[in-house]
């Protein structure tokens, strides 16, 4: 990774890392860029790339050496997510979705719940998923309305959530919840919850625009009987650990949108050198060049942030890593956008069609704008971290 050397800073990647990017890339190119269109025009589940993702040691890379796995700081699963997701952004979801799912036990359960929730997930090919969103509370995560009230030793939740990648397939999801509702976002707790636990429902699968490979489904909570050991840390914990989830994994989540503006920008500039107009090659054209030279430096400034970002992470510089985790999702997702539309318009008619590959990244890029944090919740997190900074 980038490291401090005497005299300046060096961005050269370590063998390790190159070994991990390379075998990811190789992965994307030869398993999944096959299938990406297929599995896009028919929302299929890609199990089998999940169960091969998990043979390669591609997923649940974070998992603690202490639980048996390989205790990958942020920087190598970004290096991951960028190169999945060049190779389809809806397959990569659905394998590093596990990251989101289980960052809230790494960051904040008991050696118990560690032991517990984590090994099985390095066993076999299980899914876990990240359950915050609800119908009424996407951005403003404090309006929470699922609740949990304790029973003993147990916790009772009822409630729905919406928007949950890889809810409909995962084995467990980290559900917050309202343990206080008077208390504002210091009434929120997070449970791992089975899915199989009676009183879960998944309501429906999303039919989405983009990222159509992924699993989106809501679900609902009636009475869902939760032992109080499944709670991560103490009451009122949940808004700071979901916080401090996605801080985690928005590195991450903005190299998926690096991976698709490069795989945008690679197929622009191999048609542009292809496609002729006016006895020349459209590359020879300003309007085109012009396209493709921004989204070069676009996409390598947006690279260099999810770098950042996932080093001030892994050095721990606490709320300070949250303005650049802010920075380099913002900036990621919205250059994926412009990218991808720009490739969209290089390509012409051509662009528009679904036999080429560039209106899928179109529709694909969408999403990065929105889950995980809207480019505009970004903007307000860097604009607080700005006027308001908290260490
Ligand atoms: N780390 C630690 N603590 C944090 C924190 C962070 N990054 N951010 C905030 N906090 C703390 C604050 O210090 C404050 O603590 P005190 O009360 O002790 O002072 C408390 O949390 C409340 O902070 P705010 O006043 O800033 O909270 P807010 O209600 O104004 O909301 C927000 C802040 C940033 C807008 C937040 O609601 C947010 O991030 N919203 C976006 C949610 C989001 O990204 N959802 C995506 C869901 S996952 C997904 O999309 C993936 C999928 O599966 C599809």
């Amino acid at each position: 990774m980038a490291t401090t050397v005497a005299g300046g800073v060096s961005f050269e990647l370590t063998e390790e890392q190159r070994a991990l990017r390379a075998l990811a890339h190789e992965f994307a190119e030869q398993e999944i860029r096959p299938r990406a269109a297929g599995y896009d025009e028919h929302q299929t589940h890609p199990a089998d790339l999940i169960a091969k993702a998990h043979e390669l040691g591609l997923m649940n890379v974070h998992v603690p050496e202490e639980q048996g796995g390989l205790g990958l700081p942020c920087f190598e699963g970004m290096l991951i997510g960028e190169e999945l997701s060049w190779g389809c952004a809806g397959v990569a979801v659905s394998i590093v979705a596990n990251t989101l799912g289980a960052a809230p036990v790494i960051l904040a359960g008991s050696e118990e719940q560690k032991a517990e929730w984590l090994p099985p997930l390095l066993e076999e090919p299980i899914l876990c998923s990240f359950g915050l969103t609800e119908p009424d509370a996407g951005s403003d995560v404090a309006r929470i309305r699922t609740t949990a009230v304790r029973q003993g030793d147990d916790y009772v939740l009822n409630g729905s959530k919406t928007f949950i990648s890889n809810a409909g397939h995962a084995a467990w999801t980290v559900v917050f919840a309202k343990t206080d509702a008077s208390q504002g976002h210091h009434g929120l707790s997070a449970f791992v919850v089975p899915m199989d636990a009676p009183g879960i429902t998944v309501e429906k699968h999303l039919d989405k625009m983009g990222q159509r490979s992924t699993d989106t489904s809501a679900f609902s909570l009636q009475e869902v009987i939760v032992p109080a050991a499944n709670r991560l840390g103490e009451e009122g914990d949940g808004f700071k650990i979901a916080m401090q989830t996605l801080d985690f994994t928005r590195p991450g989540t903005a190299a998926g949108a690096v991976g698709v503006a490069q795989a945008a920008y690679d197929y622009a500039v191999e048609y542009a050198r292809e496609r002729v107009t006016f006895d020349v090659p459209i590359a020879m054209h300003q309007g085109v060049n012009f396209l493709i030279a921004d989204m070069a430096a676009e996409i390598e400034a947006s690279r260099l942030l999810c770098w950042q970002a996932a080093w001030m992470l892994d050095q721990g510089h606490g709320r300070r890593a949250t303005l650049y985790s802010s920075f380099a999702k913002r900036f990621a997702a919205d250059t994926a956008m412009k990218a991808t539309t720009d490739a969209v318009q290089v390509f012409g008619g051509y662009g528009y069609i679904k036999e080429y590959p560039v209106e899928k990244l179109m529709r694909d890029a969408k999403l990065f704008q929105i889950y995980e944090g809207t480019s505009q919740i970004q903007r307000l997190v860097i604009a607080r971290e700005i006027f308001l900074p908290r260490d």
